[in-house]
């Protein structure tokens, strides 16, 4: 059977803002073809913004483009590129320019992840995931500073995750990346303030229908997941959207440098024993 495809608009779109608020901005969108990096894309594009999607895989890039101009009459396009490699990534920015003349926001959602405990986890594992999170977003965020940002302003928004707050279990490289990422958003937030640059990041809690929940949540049932979170639901792809939203307005004008946390208070509350990590992941491990 095909597997469901979970990159689909929003529909019956009612929004706390108004729908002009990114009008004449331009932002680029590392993992926009798929899951929170397509919503949060869309929403930008519902607000009036042109978008740039970039990641490895263009045909799907390409599909993702069409169903989001055809869902919010906004253009987007749709750019090949690996975020671990430089000369990839300066041709992607490049390209953007190059169609646009402009780039105002930068949305760092691309991302890899598995589930594997350290005692395992070959040292290519444990690299592949630093270079795709960590040196990816460095990389994008350094081509769009020196090729627009620098010069003209705006906004970098790092989609990081809570898992480096209490050691998550079986993630030992992903969550070195994300605390990585969260102080790359202090340090840059520090250096590049004095060229009108915000850099915040976004943390999500469980997201459902994603790819990161697919691969992460194990035996765990939607309804046992949402138990165990405080607000007593899972996550939506919309809710790191609106924030993102939020964030590259000029309403959080004066939020720069710091990680939101968006999990409906997951982290404090979601188990972490080795005992139950390995009860909820004994088919992935
Ligand atoms: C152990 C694994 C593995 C697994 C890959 N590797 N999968 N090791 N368990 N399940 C190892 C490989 O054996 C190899 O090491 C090394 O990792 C690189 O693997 P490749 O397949 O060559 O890498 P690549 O093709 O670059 O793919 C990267 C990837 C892949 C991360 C492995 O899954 C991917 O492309 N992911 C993108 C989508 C994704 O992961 N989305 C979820 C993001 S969610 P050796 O030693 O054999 O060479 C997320 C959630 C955060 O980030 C928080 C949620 C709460
Ligand atoms: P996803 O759909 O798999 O998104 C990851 C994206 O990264 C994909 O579009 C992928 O596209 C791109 N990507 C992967 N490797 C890349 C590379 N080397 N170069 C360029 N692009 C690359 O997963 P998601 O669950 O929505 O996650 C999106 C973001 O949210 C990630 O940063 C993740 O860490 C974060 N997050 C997710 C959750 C959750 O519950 N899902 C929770 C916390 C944080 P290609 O395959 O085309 O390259």
């Amino acid at each position: 059977m095909a597997e469901e495809d979970i990159n689909v608009c929003l529909t019956n779109y009612k929004s706390f803002f108004r729908n002009d608020i990114m009008r004449d901005k331009v932002a680029f969108v590392t993992g926009g073809g798929s899951g929170i990096g397509f919503t949060i894309t869309e929403t930008l594009m519902r607000h009036g913004c042109k978008t740039v999607i970039a990641s490895r895989k263009l045909d799907r890039l390409r599909e993702s483009a069409r169903k989001l101009e055809a869902a919010t009459g906004q253009e987007c396009l749709a750019v090949k590129m690996d975020a671990r490699n430089p000369q990839d990534v300066l041709a992607a920015v490049d390209q953007a320019l190059s169609h646009y003349g402009r780039i105002d926001i930068l949305v760092n959602s691309a991302a890899g992840n598995f589930i594997c405990p350290a005692s395992s986890m070959s040292f290519n594992a444990f690299k592949t995931v630093i270079e795709i999170d960590t040196i990816g977003t460095f990389n994008v965020s350094k081509a769009v500073f020196d090729t627009y940002l620098k010069d003209h302003g705006g906004v970098i928004i790092n989609i990081s995750a809570t898992l480096p707050y209490k050691g998550s279990l079986f993630q030992l490289h992903a969550s070195a990346a994300k605390a990585a990422i969260d102080s790359m958003t202090k340090t840059l937030c520090n250096e590049w303030g004095q060229y009108g640059i915000r850099v915040v990041g976004i943390a999500p809690g469980p997201i459902a229908d994603t790819e990161g929940m697919r691969k992460l949540a194990g035996s765990l049932s939607r309804a046992a997941a949402a138990r165990a979170i405080p607000v007593g639901r899972l996550g939506t792809k919309r809710d790191v959207a609106d924030l993102t939203l939020y964030m590259a307005s000029d309403v959080a004008g004066f939020i720069s440098g710091d990680t939101i946390v968006v999990d409906g208070g997951s982290w404090m509350t979601s188990p972490n024993s080795l005992e139950s990590a390995k009860m909820q992941l004994k088919s992935v491990l």
